[in-house]
């Protein structure tokens, strides 16, 4: 699918409605993980460098159509150090404007119209505007008033970074060089299924592991004990499982778990066999053996896909074992230009971040749901509206 970008107008001295998504953890008015937001940067770089008034809209949070100060963007704006204007909705202060100025609006889910698509919002937010550009495509799954509603009332191009995560994860998915491993992690398979179903498809081997690994164990009929799994998925993981074996996808399952008996980031950790868990063990991490296992199958992997950490990274160190390990490992693998590595998901990029190897990774996508929807195979809203 060809769309239309940025290269192809003309922004100088145009109102250029820029929608990026900013939806970063804010925790007492600072940001934690400023990804996002430095991922925008080349775009309203381009923007100003051409002389474009930018006014850059977003959504924080799901506020539901009402205002809440803890969901405001205004840490985003210092920390950009651009105007902030506090309302969506204003337009008082594009006047003021001149060639090369950035301004900052307030949420725009402090509107109920923005989530719902609401027509005359999305009239409402475009008017005064002469282009749209978006370069949000963390949140282009989403057919919201910002996404693609705008798109009726302005000429509509998509940014550097949206067009950068089409072509990234474009080639990988369509044309991968081989063998390609994927990693799948995080907590349910019930949100994955699609995503399962297409990467076996696609890869030549697929790991499973945190607690989705759990739930694939227990398909099997090995024990769990205490532990989060959905016991109701058997059938998807055993279709699953088939259709890896119909596709030639080689299946790697967790050989063993880091146990404890209290579900606490204290909790004593032990290593226990697959088929060894205990009634009241507890999986948070995948084992010492699984650790490496997995870090020994980059040596035959020439691209690498990872979604999804291995255990319960938020508990620190003893239970992001399995994960901090294999990003370390990932990012080496990668500098030593042994294979390409792409990354998605927002508590995957965390793992990258608190292990200091976020730089060291081939390809590190901004987006959560839509990297998954992408993978899927399936067209998002946001870049079908700007198809040529
Ligand atoms: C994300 O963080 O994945 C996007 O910003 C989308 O947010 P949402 O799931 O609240 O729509």
């Amino acid at each position: 699918m060809e769309i239309r970008n940025v290269h192809d107008v003309d922004v100088h001295s145009k109102y250029v409605l820029l929608r990026d998504d900013f939806n970063v953890q804010i925790v007492d008015g600072k940001i934690t993980d400023t990804f996002r937001i430095d991922a925008s940067m080349p775009t309203i770089k381009y923007l100003i460098d051409n002389g474009a008034r930018v006014v850059i809209c977003s959504h924080l949070g799901r506020p539901k159509g009402r205002f809440n100060p803890e969901l405001s963007l205004r840490p985003v704006a210092e920390y950009m150090n651009v105007p902030f204007i506090d309302d969506c909705l204003k337009k008082d202060f594009l006047l003021d404007m001149a060639d090369g100025d950035v301004v900052l609006l307030e949420n725009l889910r402090f509107y109920i119209g923005e989530e719902e698509n609401d027509d005359s919002f999305a009239k409402k937010l475009a008017s005064g505007y002469d282009i749209y550009v978006n370069d949000a495509f963390a949140v282009s799954h989403r057919a919201a008033a910002s996404i693609v509603g705008v798109t009726k009332y302005l000429p509509s191009y998509a940014g550097l970074l949206l067009e950068k995560e089409i072509t990234n994860l474009t080639r990988v998915l369509n044309n991968p060089t081989r063998p390609l491993v994927a990693y799948i992690g995080g907590g349910k398979v019930s949100t994955k299924i699609d995503v399962l179903k297409k990467i076996v498809k696609i890869a030549d081997k697929m790991v499973i592991g945190g607690a989705m690994g759990t739930t694939f164990n227990y398909a099997l009929g090995l024990p769990v004990g205490d532990s989060l799994c959905e016991k109701d998925m058997v059938g998807t993981v055993n279709e699953i499982i088939k259709l890896a074996v119909e596709n030639n996808c080689g299946l790697f399952l967790p050989l063993d778990k880091g146990v404890g008996k209290d579900f606490d980031k204290d909790a004593i950790r032990e290593n226990r066999d697959a088929d060894k868990i205990k009634d009241d063990d507890i999986i948070m991490d995948d084992g010492d053996k699984t650790i490496a296992r997995n870090i020994d199958l980059l040596n035959i992997a020439k691209t690498v896909i990872w979604n999804g950490p291995f255990g319960v990274t938020e508990f620190g160190k003893r239970w992001g074992k399995a994960s901090f390990d294999f990003a370390r490992a990932l990012a080496e693998y990668t500098k030593q230009g042994k294979l390409e590595s792409i990354v998605g998901g927002g508590d995957t990029v965390a793992v990258l971040d608190t292990c200091g190897v976020l730089d060291d990774i081939s390809y590190v996508s901004t987006g959560g749901g839509a990297f998954l929807e992408f993978i899927e195979g399936r067209t998002l809203p946001g870049i079908k509206v700007l198809e040529k």
